[in-house]
């Protein structure tokens, strides 16, 4: 078996690889449809923008497995802005699984990304499936116990459907319908207005994500280039339902809240649904946490109204506002997202090992 750095991707191949890891494993948890323009968007969304790592294993020419690595800043509180590598897109083919395939493709990305200089590796794992035991294996730490996830049912009529992709039982389907509910349409924002975002936001989003800096404690850094590549490549993802979502909250001609994320068409053992990922979200530090949550209603509505089809929203960065999210009042479907570490660099040993009981901060996400 041959690992190594791809100098070009076939998006095609890597999508179709992908699909045949993903799909045997991913019957409840539920996988995105792995398409070749979702894998075009997340390469040159999230891969390109900061020259990435594309590590594949090959036998005899074939490639049979493929982990990417996502670079990006985060601003610590204790210890100053540090540059970390997500690994995602990890999949290896059933036929070539439980021989250390995978195994090889993470030290290759340490590695390679120890050699660029970046201080840590990581992964969001999921609870209910087996890469956690591989990252485990590997000596990887378990930080958090669960980063960001917040899978909510988008209102009691979406409820049979969500039961029925994800095999819940008679009990959990009756509990459901008892607690659950979309929020009011009360609730929704009182003043400004919400509308889509356009490339004339960016600048403005990228000023509400970087003041997270001042008061949580890990929390992205971001460039203007690497989120005008998450929206300017959404252009890409045209195959139905797989859209960009992108909305801004107006006040006097200044953006105070925005979410950016996308539709996915989310496959699981018994059928396939639309779920609509928010995987970015900034709010102005003036906005109170009703405000917050009112435009999160609103959001919902935005996004019920495009596609009413959407059975379930997924949060990927709740946690530094998780309580306006959670105060929206639709039902929470929480599933368990740990993240797990690796020091890569002497200067940030020491941080790995101690406990983290950080309650403010947002592990930037790609799957
Ligand atoms: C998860 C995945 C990438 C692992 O690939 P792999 O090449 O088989 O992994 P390795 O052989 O390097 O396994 C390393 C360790 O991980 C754990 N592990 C991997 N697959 C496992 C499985 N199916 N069940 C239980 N443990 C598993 C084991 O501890 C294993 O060590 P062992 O074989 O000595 O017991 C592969 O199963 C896959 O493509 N799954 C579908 C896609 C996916 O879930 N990707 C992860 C992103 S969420």
């Amino acid at each position: 078996m041959e690992i190594k750095m791809l100098e070009s991707i076939d998006y095609d191949v890597v999508a179709r690889l992908l699909y045949e890891s993903y799909i045997p494993q991913w019957n409840n948890t539920g996988c995105p449809e792995w398409n070749t323009e979702y894998i075009e968007y997340l390469i040159k969304s999230y891969i390109k923008p900061r020259n990435g790592l594309c590590i594949g294993a090959l036998k005899d020419g074939t490639l049979v497995g493929i982990g990417f690595g996502y670079i990006n800043d985060w601003m610590v509180s204790e210890l100053g802005k540090i540059t970390t590598i997500c690994v995602c897109n990890l999949g290896v083919l059933p036929a070539h699984q439980r021989r250390g395939v995978a195994t090889g493709i993470i030290k290759k990305l340490e590695e390679d990304a120890q050699n660029r200089g970046v201080h840590l590796i990581y992964r969001i794992c999921n609870e209910e499936l087996n890469d956690h035991k591989g990252f485990a294996q590997a000596r990887y730490a378990k930080k958090l116990n669960n980063v960001y996830q917040m899978a909510r049912i988008m209102g009691k009529e979406m409820i049979d459907t969500t039961a029925k992709l994800k095999g819940y039982g008679r009990g959990v389907k009756m509990l459901l319908k008892a607690i659950a509910g979309f929020p009011k349409e009360k609730n929704k924002i009182q003043y400004g207005t919400i509308r889509e975002g356009t490339e004339a936001d960016i600048a403005a989003c990228i000023e509400l994500l970087n003041s997270y800096q001042n008061i949580a404690e890990i929390s992205q850094v971001w460039s203007e280039n690497e989120f005008a590549n998450i929206i300017n490549n959404g252009i890409i993802l045209q195959k139905k339902p797989f859209a960009l979502i992108y909305y801004v909250w107006e006040v006097d001609g200044i953006v105070k809240a925005f979410v950016a994320g996308r539709f996915e068409k989310i496959i699981y053992e018994r059928g396939t649904g639309i779920s609509a990922i928010i995987s970015h979200a900034g709010f102005a530090g003036d906005l109170d946490r009703k405000d917050k949550t009112s435009f999160i209603v609103s959001v919902l509505y935005e996004i019920k109204a495009r596609e009413p089809n959407t059975f379930a929203t997924n949060l990927a960065v709740a946690h530094h506002e998780e309580k306006a999210f959670d105060k929206a009042g639709f039902n929470n479907d929480r599933s368990t997202r740990p993240l797990y570490v690796k020091s890569l660099n002497d200067s940030v040993n020491e941080w790995v090992q101690t406990p983290w009981k950080y309650k403010r901060y947002c592990i930037p996400y790609q799957r």
